[in-house]
């Protein structure tokens, strides 16, 4: 299928996603071809040097040093912020503005304010929004969630979540934008975003949440000062959802040789399914049916042309990684961009900052703290 629509893409942010991105741009029509194709065509970055060697190096023409000379352009029709999440509220607010789409990446925001603010600016200018909760989009993991929605595991009464990752090891990493809770929000909303955004999307709202946060390294190099760090290194929560679902959580970027470990499990009254991110092709389920010879969990490959998210992709057997969380993302979006229906939308965004932000202030005050609280 030839593209008959081209959405002109400014990435805002040249580090990983930033590239990452840029990737999924080009190899999304490979996988999955559409009448809207993403051509990125402009990247913005505050160094000149770095912008023009990684524009360049994602074969993208154009690039400034301004986000906001980025936005003005009118060959730009998408702004996609792929900067750290202190920014990214300021800039949706100003592409908004300026009548351009809007994908950004995951967390919204690093408070609930931020995350509003956001939400309401690309509403009012009647723009598309999405959030980059690209996990969503794995086969494993969309199996698991039309498992819950068809009710083949019954009433999930237990939800769980876990994430580790060694990130923050290391003393020796100097203090940069991740470290300072203005700029990179907390590990709670960094890694536990997703989560969170999994498990809604999967479960339902979230009522309530007790959880405590711990840094274990407490001060970090800055310049040749010492500077002390402002996030959590490390935090869990004991999680109740409105459906009366227990669920637990651990995020973690001090869990040596974890690289990006993500657990999710979900226990119903009929079975049970387990992801694990370090088998991202596999999905493990067991059901109250099965025949009691092969009690125990079964491993399922998500890999069949009948399971969600696997359209386009190899055969079955050769598997996919995490690209494919990226390229499904942009595939769906361009799928999806005449019905003006992106999803998941900044209004998801926001409600994951409010359970991020509850969380935080429960570790802070030492106190169940209810989500309520913090959205009214
Ligand atoms: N969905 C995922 O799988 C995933 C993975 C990693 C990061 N992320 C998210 O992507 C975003 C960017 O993370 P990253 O890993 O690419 O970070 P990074 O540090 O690799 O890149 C950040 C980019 O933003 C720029 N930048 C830094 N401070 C800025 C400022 N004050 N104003 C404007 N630009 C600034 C940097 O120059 C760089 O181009 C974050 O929101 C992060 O949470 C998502």
């Amino acid at each position: 299928m030839t593209a008959n629509k081209e959405l002109r893409v400014g990435i805002v942010g040249y580090g990983m996603m930033g590239r990452a991105h840029a990737y999924a741009y080009r190899a999304a029509p490979l996988i999955r071809p559409s009448s809207v194709a993403f051509t990125p065509v402009i990247m913005s970055g505050r160094n000149a040097e770095a912008v023009a060697k990684a524009s360049a190096a994602c074969g993208i023409d154009d690039w400034v040093t301004d986000w906001r000379q980025l936005i003005e352009r009118s060959d730009v029709d998408v702004v996609d912020v792929c900067t750290p999440p202190g920014t990214h509220a300021t800039i949706i607010e100003a592409a908004a503005h300026a009548g351009k789409d809007v994908f950004c990446e995951k967390p919204l925001a690093t408070n609930y304010a931020d995350a509003v603010a956001a939400r309401d600016a690309v509403v009012a200018a009647g723009v598309r929004h999405a959030i980059g909760f690209n996990y969503r989009r794995l086969p494993a993991v969309s199996l698991m969630a039309e498992m819950v929605a068809t009710g083949e595991l019954g009433d999930i009464n237990l939800w769980r979540g876990t994430w580790l990752s060694d990130e923050f090891v290391d003393p020796d990493i100097a203090f940069d934008w991740r470290f300072e809770s203005s700029m990179g929000g907390s590990t709670i909303s960094d890694l536990g975003s997703h989560l969170i955004d999994m498990a809604m999307w999967m479960l339902g709202p979230i009522d309530d949440v007790s959880a405590m946060s711990s840094t274990f390294i407490r001060d970090r190099d800055a310049g040749g000062q010492s500077r002390a760090v402002e996030v959590d290194d490390a935090s869990s929560a004991l999680v109740r959802f409105t459906s009366g679902v227990q669920g637990t959580m651990e995020v973690a970027r001090a869990a040596p040789r974890r690289p990006c470990d993500f657990t999710v499990e979900v226990n119903g009254s009929k079975g049970t399914a387990l992801f694990s991110y370090p088998q991202l092709n596999e999905l493990w389920v067991g059901s109250t049916d099965d025949d009691a010879r092969l009690y125990g969990l079964r491993r399922v490959r998500a890999e069949h042309p009948s399971q969600p998210e696997t359209a386009g992709w190899w055969p079955i057997g050769q598997g996919v990684g995490y690209d494919a969380s990226l390229i499904n993302q942009v595939a769906d979006l361009a799928a999806t961009w005449l019905d003006h229906e992106w999803s998941p939308d900044f209004s998801v965004g926001a409600n994951v900052a409010a359970v991020c932000s509850a969380m935080e202030r429960s570790a802070s005050d030492r106190r169940w703290v209810s989500v309520r609280e913090i959205v009214e």
